[in-house]
């Protein structure tokens, strides 16, 4: 069995200082203080430092994988309303913000449209593998590129543009909306602005949808239905914003990760150009070695403990599933990122009613992107002058991959 050890920051940083930079902090040496906190305050009240003297109702961060699991499994005891007071601002009401029976009804209504063998039947693998050549053909010529601006980040909004059915000629613009949306914690105004022209343009779009015949993901979200009952304009504008960042920024984070374990590690890399039957267990490992969505929030609806800690009703619960899929209660040396680990459930995906619901299309797309990229480019190596960290506290990828590659 071979094991592989990627490059790991030990330096610890204050957890303070972490949660003051906020869901976008740019900092690569988290693991440490997360290892910490599992040891010595598994559940840690952090009021004080995310919300300054107002103590109205307690935050708590929870970092063991058995606490987090546990929490994201009640989810009577604990509600995912905090996600529609947050990003329900910008995204309108969405599933990721609904409990009980509204959550029950809104997953039946979109699951069908998200199975990639739905979404574009048999032809799926081919469109996904033709909008991954197309990307690397844009840079394949100049034997050096940024795989995670070339490539990681703009692939998955490509692929989603096109399983909605949107006009390739609007990616950029699509692209450029999502981002905004994505940083409206740090600039409310450029958040609401984008979710504002995001509705204006999908509108007319959703309304189109509900007269044609076509088969696009779109197509589908306005036919489903329950009970007679559809879901508004408004709702499936509202999820397919919720998608822009749930799909596209997500996965790019998970590309990402991907090929900087396979760019430190040129033996992993060359045993997974040899047999790619192993590509599915290096993302499984990549999404609990460093997974791209670090904390899910949840409220306590009643007073309640976790680990012995009494937790008010009306706290805030900061689920840490990156630091959680680091336990070392539940994973074996689980700084070592390992592909030949057996019993791998990690919870990158979330965990109970919540577990993402595009879990298969994001795997699948993330397949026949490596695959892709190990068949074009050989001797792919990283650029050492400029060295790329793993960064982010709630989401989390590398910041760059300069690499050189020949083309095949
Ligand atoms: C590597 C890529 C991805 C990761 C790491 C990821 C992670 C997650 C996580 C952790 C949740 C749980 C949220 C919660 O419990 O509050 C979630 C939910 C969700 N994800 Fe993903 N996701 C990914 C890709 C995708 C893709 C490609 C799509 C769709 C195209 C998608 C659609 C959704 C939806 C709709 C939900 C809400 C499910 C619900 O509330 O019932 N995700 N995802």
């Amino acid at each position: 069995m071979e094991n592989v050890s990627a490059p790991l920051d030990d330096d610890s940083v204050d957890i303070s200082a972490l949660l003051k930079m906020g869901p976008m902090a740019p900092i690569s040496n988290t693991h440490a203080t997360y290892a910490a906190l599992r040891n010595n305050q598994p559940v840690l009240d952090v009021t004080k430092i995310t919300s300054g003297n107002s103590q109205e109702s307690k935050t708590f961060l929870i970092t063991r994988y058995a606490d987090v699991k546990h929490v994201l499994k009640d989810d009577v005891t604990y509600s995912s309303d905090i996600n529609q007071r947050t990003m329900g601002i910008v995204m309108g009401p969405t599933i990721v913000g609904m409990d009980g029976k509204a959550h029950l009804k809104h997953r039946t209504l979109i699951t069908p449209s998200m199975t990639p063998r739905v979404l574009k039947g048999d032809n799926f693998h081919d469109v996904v593998r033709r909008t991954a050549d197309e990307t690397i053909d844009a840079f394949v010529g100049k034997g050096v590129a940024d795989l995670h601006h070339d490539f990681c980040f703009k692939y998955p909004l490509k692929v989603f543009v096109s399983l909605l059915g949107l006009p390739s000629d609007d990616l950029d613009q699509v692209h450029h909306w999502g981002i905004d949306l994505c940083l409206v914690a740090h600039d409310p105004g450029k958040g609401l602005l984008a979710a504002d022209k995001l509705l204006n343009y999908l509108t007319p779009i959703v309304q189109a949808k509900r007269k044609s015949s076509d088969s696009d993901m779109i197509n589908m979200l306005v036919n489903a239905q329950i009970n007679g009952e559809k879901m508004s304009d408004y709702e499936v504008v509202s999820f397919l914003r919720l998608l822009v960042l749930a799909g596209a920024e997500t996965t790019n984070h998970l590309l990402g990760t991907v090929c900087y374990v396979l760019l430190h590690n040129p033996g992993l890399m060359a045993r997974v150009r040899d047999d790619r039957s192993l590509i599915p267990a290096l993302f499984h490992e990549a999404m609990r070695w460093e997974s791209p969505i670090g904390t899910l929030m949840r409220d306590a609806t009643v007073d309640t403990e976790i680990g012995g800690v009494a937790v008010p009703k009306g706290s805030l619960v900061l689920c840490h599933i990156g630091a959680a899929n680091r336990d070392e209660r539940q994973f074996e040396d689980p700084d070592r990122f390992d592909i030949d680990r057996v019993d791998n459930e990690h919870i990158g995906f979330g965990y109970g009613r919540h577990y993402c619901a595009g879990s298969h299309l994001a795997k699948l797309e993330a397949e026949v992107a490596l695959n892709a990229l190990l068949d074009r480019l050989q001797d792919l190596k990283p650029d050492m002058t400029k060295p790329s960290r793993i960064i982010g506290f709630s989401f989390r990828g590398p910041d760059s991959l300069p690499v050189s590659f020949a083309a095949a």
